[in-house]
């Protein structure tokens, strides 16, 4: 298969790495050519609990140094996908998919804008990775993917052939990937792990695993999964209690050393993915008539993080 990654973070470069090293034709895109050069001299090497390994990489800044590509899959952060999406409009050609695999609400509705919903793919992973620097990351979590079609049951026939291809690839290249019919419920039972996992060991700056042993962090994670799960039976997503609560416990135990993906922008002094995770429960549950004061606190406290940053150009 051919396929573009975009977005060089922990997620993408894992991915990429994955795929190259199982044979697939992979190219990895970077707005940053300086960056995009150092990848492609470097390659990325993958450091986890069952392997490690190094692939040499294709990286580019340019979208015309791309020949033809099966699947474009966003794996940038969810506060950039409008910027991103932006920028490619008119670079991608109009029979091209787009699989957004990105934390967080929203990403189908911007992308759907920008390129029409029936070429818009979805996605969720559990796997656990930390960009330990420029094309190093650690798999800290070994998990699955779920793909489906955004816009389920008007799904294209070219587009869920292309996943049932993709799933079959990523398979192959270790990654545990399966094709649901119904994407909607998984994209919110992985905002419900963002939700409680990722503004709470920001703040505390503790790896994943870390909640669990801190007997008062699980009043609040509970209290932010609990208020998740609401706004997701208000928006028609039935999830369960305490289900979603023992699936978030499990996420923080099966990637226990991973550094979530909220703390790593918090260490780079980075916008965050907050208003897209628990900033998004909290404006859904306004929409809604619901209150959702945990979300409230945990979405403050992560601005106070980002307006504290000292770095230039790391305000959010
Ligand atoms: O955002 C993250 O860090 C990840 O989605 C997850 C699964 C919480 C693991 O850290």
């Amino acid at each position: 298969m051919i396929i573009t990654v975009i977005g060089p973070g922990a997620i993408g470069c894992l991915l990429a790495a994955y795929l190259t090293r199982a044979g697939e034709e992979v190219s990895l895109l970077d707005y940053r050519p300086k960056r995009a050069t150092l990848l492609q001299d470097r390659g990325i090497a993958v450091t986890g609990e069952r392997e490690a390994f190094h692939t040499p990489i294709k990286a580019t800044a340019y979208l015309t140094e791309i020949s033809s590509t099966d699947i474009f899959i966003l794996c940038v952060k969810a506060s950039d996908t409008a910027v991103v999406a932006a920028k490619l409009r008119d670079a991608i050609p109009p029979e091209s998919h787009l699989l957004t695999l990105q934390n967080g609400l929203g990403n189908i509705e911007k992308l759907s804008e920008f390129f029409g919903g029936n070429r818009i793919l979805a996605g969720a992973t559990s796997h656990g990775a930390t960009l330990l620097e420029v094309g190093r990351v650690r798999h800290a979590g070994y998990g699955e993917i779920w793909l489906g079609q955004a816009n389920g049951t008007d799904s294209s026939q070219a587009g869920g052939a292309l996943l049932q291809n993709l799933a079959t690839t990523m398979n192959r290249a270790g990654l545990q990937a399966q094709v649901v019919d119904d994407i909607q419920p998984i994209l919110w039972s992985k905002l419900v792990v963002n939700v409680g996992i990722n503004a709470l060991t920001a703040i505390l700056g503790v790896p994943n695993g870390e909640l669990l042993k801190i007997p008062t962090c699980q009043t609040v994670l509970d209290g932010a999964v609990a208020e998740a799960v609401q706004v997701a039976s208000g928006c028609g997503i039935q999830l369960q209690l305490p289900e979603e609560i023992e699936r978030v416990r499990a996420v923080c135990n099966s990637t226990a050393a991973n550094i979530s993906s909220m703390l790593q922008d918090v260490k780079r002094q980075k916008k965050t993915e907050i208003d897209q995770i628990n900033g998004a429960v909290v404006r859904m549950a306004a929409s809604l008539g619901m209150a959702s004061p945990v979300n409230e606190v945990l979405t403050a406290l992560v601005r106070g993080l980002e307006a504290g940053y000292k770095v230039e150009g790391g305000k959010p």
